[in-house]
């Protein structure tokens, strides 16, 4: 079916840019950016949650089709509008997690949705606070969603609606649409996400050694393939309230990999990998929200596999 292209739709970004001194900070510019930047690395998890810097709604009316995706319409965007809009996409196909952000408040990834699925007219699109979190009814009750002269003009003939932008929930934004997942990052690479696994010498047909072996049947693979597909997006962690509190919990994602590995029949360190998130910011972190669940672009189950590794970690 072909689609009009006489249609417009509405991107109300959140933007933020931050301090000039604190982005060199963190380019490296300093010896002292791991300990004073927002985005360095360490415990200064206040800082990072609050990183400073100029933050504004910024919107954008373009062309669009009701089957273009987000993706697209910020590509538009900076192509044509607005060079210095920020975000972050690689694949362009849900395959490697780069694009993460809010999407009318909800985590998602900004290639897979479509304008179809996402634009709402203004008057029912859900305000999000600073974080990118919806706020409750209560909350925007005598608010209007956006001032009154912009829903007027958004109202037009041929507009598909208004889409709200903003960062991934739960991570520090580095600048407009980009977060800084390098806290959920870090915590999966202190789980040491690999195999570690003790391999079988194999023979040719001739008696010689040929390879190592790592030898698995279909029931053993069933058991951790659909957490493999995990792309370490942090839709899950954006979406998880705990995980958004502070540092009191390792997060979705990480556990995601340790139990990954931990039902890999081939792998060697299940115990040490259990040992290690069997901690009060592990599994014992794990609130059982299952906020986590709803949003995996990759079809984890994440809040029945968080259940699944508590009760594995616990029955040992
Ligand atoms: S479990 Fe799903 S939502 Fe969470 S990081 Fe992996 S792919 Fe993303
Ligand atoms: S750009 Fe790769 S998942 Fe969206």
């Amino acid at each position: 079916m072909v689609e009009a292209n006489n249609t417009t739709v509405t991107l109300q970004v959140h933007r933020f840019t931050p301090r000039p001194e604190r982005a060199e900070r963190a380019r490296g510019g300093s010896p002292f950016a791991k300990n004073s930047s927002p985005f360095g690395g360490g415990s200064d998890s206040a800082a990072r949650r609050r990183p400073r810097g100029k933050q504004w709604v910024q919107e954008y009316t373009i062309p669009a089709r009701p089957s273009d995706t987000v993706l697209d319409c910020l590509l538009t965007i900076k192509r044509t509008i607005d060079p210095t809009l920020a975000f972050r996409y690689s694949c362009g196909h849900g395959m490697c997690g780069s694009d993460a952000a809010a999407i009318n408040g909800t985590p998602t990834l900004l290639c897979t949705a479509t304008v179809r699925d996402w634009a709402k007219q203004p008057s029912t699109a859900p305000e999000v606070d600073d974080e990118g979190f919806r706020r409750t009814g209560d909350e925007t009750a005598n608010e209007p969603d956006v001032p009154a002269e912009n829903v007027e003009n958004n109202i037009t003939e041929g507009s598909l609606g208004v889409i709200e932008l903003a960062s991934l929930p739960g991570f520090p934004p580095q600048r407009d649409l980009i977060a800084d997942i390098d806290p959920m990052l870090n915590q999966i690479r202190k789980l040491t996400p690999y195999l570690q696994a003790d391999g079988v010498l194999a023979t040719t047909a001739e008696g010689k050694v040929d390879v190592f072996e790592y030898l698995q049947n279909p029931e053993q693979l069933a058991k951790y393939e659909t957490l493999s597909n995990c792309i370490a997006c942090g839709v899950c962690e954006g979406a998880c309230p705990v995980y958004a509190g502070g540092d009191a919990f390792v997060g979705p994602a990480a556990l995601i990999w340790a139990s990954r590995f931990i039902n890999d029949s081939r792998d060697t360190k299940a115990m040490d990998r259990m040992d290690a998130i069997d901690t009060a910011d592990g599994v014992a972190g794990c609130q059982s929200v299952r906020a986590c669940s709803r949003h995996c672009p990759r079809g984890i189950d994440v809040g029945e596999e968080m259940w699944q590794i508590v009760a594995k970690v616990r029955e040992r």
